[in-house]
C-alpha cells in the first residue's frame, strides 16, 4: 500500500480521515499537543511550526502523498492569538506544500467556508474570497501561498462540519447534545446558515480530492440550513429532549471573531466528480448510538 501523511489526526476531521483512509492506504498520523493512538495508523508527535520537525518527518515516512488538516481551528482563538495562530495556519500550510512540491507528491489541504463574507451565498470556486475574520484571512493566506509554491495542491474549502469525534477532539454537536441532556438552554442562530457534513462524508470527499483535484474544490452538503434547524433535526433524530431549544440571533452573542451570516458552499463541482454527501437528517440518523 501507498503512504498517506494525515497531519492533525488527533483533530476532529484528521481522526475521521485516518479511519476510512486504512482500507486503501498505509495510514501515517501526527498529533501536536494531544497524544491519541489510532488502531492500525503509525501516529507520531509533531510540532508543525517547527520547521526542522517537519522536514525530519518527511525523511522519516516519505510519504506517497498529504492531507493536510492541522492548524489552529477555533475563529475566535485565531482572532485573539494572530501571530501563533499565523505560524500553524499560514507558515506551515506553505512550508508543507513547499516540501511536497520538492518531492513531487499530492498535496491536499482544508481551508475554510469562511474564506466568504457570507452576503453572496451559495459560493462557488470562482467566487472572490472576502474574509471578515483573521482565522478566515489565515486561510486565505494560506491557500494562495500552497498554491504559489506548488500548484498541484488540492485547496478544499470545507464546511461546517459534525460527527464521531475521537477524545481528543470535538465537534460542535457534542456540546450540544450534552447541553440538552443536561436539561439546559441551547441558543442556536436563526441567522446563519452553512452547508454541514459529517466528518466521514468530509474525509471521502478529502480522499477524492486526492485522487481527482488540482486548485479549489468546495465539499460542502446539499443542504443549507442555519444552525437553529441542525438543532431541530439533532432533537428529532436522535430523540433529545427539546425543551432546552432555543432561537436567537448572531447579534444577541458577543464573541472574539466576526461571523459572517451565510457562507452555504456550491460544491456541485464535487458533486460531479462523486462527492455524494447525504441528507443531515441520514446523517444524523447514521450517528444515532455513536454520538
Ligand atoms: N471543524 C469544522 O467544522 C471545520 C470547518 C471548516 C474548516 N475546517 C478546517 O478543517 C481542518 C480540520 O479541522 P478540525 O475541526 O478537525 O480541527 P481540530 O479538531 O481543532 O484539530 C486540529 C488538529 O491540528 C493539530 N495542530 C494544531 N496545532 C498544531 C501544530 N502546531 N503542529 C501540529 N499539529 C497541530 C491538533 O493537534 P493537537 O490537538 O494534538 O494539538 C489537531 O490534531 C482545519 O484545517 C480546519 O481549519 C474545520
Amino acid at each position: 500500500m501507498k503512504k498517506l501523511l494525515v497531519t492533525g489526526a488527533s483533530g476532529f476531521l484528521g481522526w475521521n480521515l485516518c479511519q476510512i483512509a486504512q482500507s486503501e492506504w498505509q495510514v501515517y498520523g501526527t498529533y501536536c499537543s494531544q497524544p491519541i493512538e489510532i488502531s492500525g495508523v503509525s501516529v507520531q508527535k509533531v510540532d508543525l511550526t517547527n520547521f526542522q520537525a517537519m522536514k525530519h518527518l518527511f525523511q522519516a515516512i516519505q510519504p506517497d502523498t498529504i492531507i493536510h488538516t492541522a492548524a489552529q481551528s477555533s475563529p475566535n482563538f485565531c482572532q485573539s492569538n494572530p501571530e501563533a495562530s499565523h505560524l500553524i495556519n499560514v507558515t506551515a500550510a506553505c512550508n508543507l506544500a513547499g516540501l511536497c512540491a520538492d518531492a513531487s507528491i499530492p498535496c491536499v489541504f482544508t481551508s475554510t467556508d469562511l474564506v466568504f463574507n457570507g452576503l453572496n451565498s451559495p459560493y462557488q470556486e470562482t467566487d472572490p474570497v472576502c474574509p471578515i475574520n483573521l482565522y478566515g484571512e489565515q486561510k486565505v493566506l494560506a491557500e494562495l501561498g500552497m498554491l504559489a509554491r506548488y500548484p498541484r495542491t488540492a485547496v478544499c474549502r470545507m464546511p461546517l462540519m459534525f460527527g464521531i469525534a475521537p477524545p481528543t477532539a470535538t465537534s460542535f454537536m457534542q456540546p450540544f447534545i450534552q447541553i440538552l441532556k443536561a436539561g439546559k438552554d441551547l441558543s442556536l442562530f436563526t441567522d446563519e446558515f452553512r452547508t454541514p457534513v459529517s466528518g466521514k462524508t468530509a474525509a471521502q470527499g478529502l480522499l477524492l480530492a486526492l485522487e481527482k483535484v488540482q486548485g479549489y474544490i468546495h465539499l460542502g452538503g446539499k443542504e443549507r440550513l442555519s444552525r437553529y434547524d441542525f438543532g431541530r433535526l439533532l432533537v428529532e433524530t436522535l430523540e433529545l429532549p427539546a425543551t432546552g431549544l432555543k432561537a436567537c440571533q448572531q447579534k444577541d452573542v458577543k464573541m472574539a471573531a466576526p461571523r459572517p451570516p451565510d457562507v452555504s458552499l456550491n460544491s456541485s463541482k464535487a458533486f460531479a466528480l462523486g462527492y455524494t454527501p447525504l441528507s443531515i437528517r441520514e446523517e444524523l440518523q447514521a450517528l444515532k448510538g455513536l454520538v
